[in-house]
């Protein structure tokens, strides 16, 4: 794992930030519980995130306006008892930002106190709350393009940043959420050479995803790259796995066994003297 955040003792928000100057890439991906976020980390990404993608794949909603502070906060809790060194952002639930940076701040507090996230990602060009956020000692990962909680001033889940003024817009508000001291940005659906631009005229990383390979890095859903989510997945989605297959071949095998009698066998189970009790305390202490 030569030059990635598997040389580092603990991933910082200043060693993401700095991550251009050191012409590193930065891998993210998005975990919503203790194994997953343990397992994450075991494979060495830079940082994880919390989603609020955790509506969709986890809750079973059709986007990402329903879930509610409480969900991203148990789940932040759990993620975190399972990450070790990467560094672990929350991210920001529609609703929890919007009345305004006293409520930005009071909420992205709470995932730090309460949660252990070292710090939140916030949809839309906001720098004025980026700037009262990271008043506050919240380091803040902007995210910009296609923002799921603008889905229905979008018209759906479309790509952004198509067409002279939309591309224009894009730029100015990447320099402003940086301005405004963003440690990093998503860019979401994109044009890939309007990230590349993106990418080229800001000093902090940009994280992609559906934006092209010029970003600094990339960032997926953990659903989407281990085949987890059956929903039709968008084109810049890459499944390294399909877990969901293999998962339900494996519960068929199972309810097979069941049904034909075949499961539990007589090696698991117990009967009289059939284990020693040292066996029994070595499995439950
Ligand atoms: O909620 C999420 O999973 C995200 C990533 C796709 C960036 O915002």
């Amino acid at each position: 794992m030569a030059g990635t955040a598997g040389d580092t003792k603990n991933v910082t928000v200043p060693w993401v930030a700095a991550a251009p100057e050191r012409g590193e890439r930065l891998v993210m991906v998005t975990a919503y519980d203790y194994g997953q976020g343990r397992t994450a980390d075991a494979a060495g990404v830079d940082v994880v995130l919390v989603g609020d993608s955790l509506a969709m794949v986890v809750l079973g909603h059709p986007d990402t306006l329903s879930v509610t502070m409480e969900e991203m906060l148990h789940h932040t809790r759990a993620v975190r008892r399972g990450v070790k060194r990467a560094l672990l952002v929350a991210d920001m639930p529609y609703g929890s930002f919007h009345l305004g940076a006293v409520q930005a701040v009071g909420n992205a507090i709470r995932f730090m106190k309460e949660a252990g996230a070292q710090a939140v990602k916030i949809e839309g060009a906001r720098p004025e709350l980026v700037a009262a956020l990271v008043a506050a000692e919240v380091p803040v990962m902007a995210h910009l393009g296609l923002t799921p909680q603008s889905v229905h001033r979008f018209g759906g889940f479309k790509v952004q940043g198509r067409g002279e003024r939309a591309r224009e817009a894009l730029v100015e508000n990447a320099l402003a959420v940086e301005a405004a001291g963003a440690f990093s940005l998503v860019l979401e659906a994109v044009p890939a050479d309007l990230a590349a631009e993106v990418t080229r005229q800001l000093t902090i990383p940009t994280l992609g995803i559906g934006a092209g390979v010029d970003c600094d890095g990339q960032v997926l859903v953990f659903h989407d790259l281990l085949g987890l989510e059956e929903r039709i997945a968008p084109r810049f989605v890459r499944r390294y796995a399909e877990l969901g297959l293999l998962a339900r071949e494996a519960i068929e095998r199972y309810a097979d066994d069941v049904r034909a009698g075949r499961f539990p066998s007589l090696e698991e189970s117990y009967g009289e003297g059939k284990r020693p009790v040292e066996d029994l305390k070595k499995l439950y202490g």
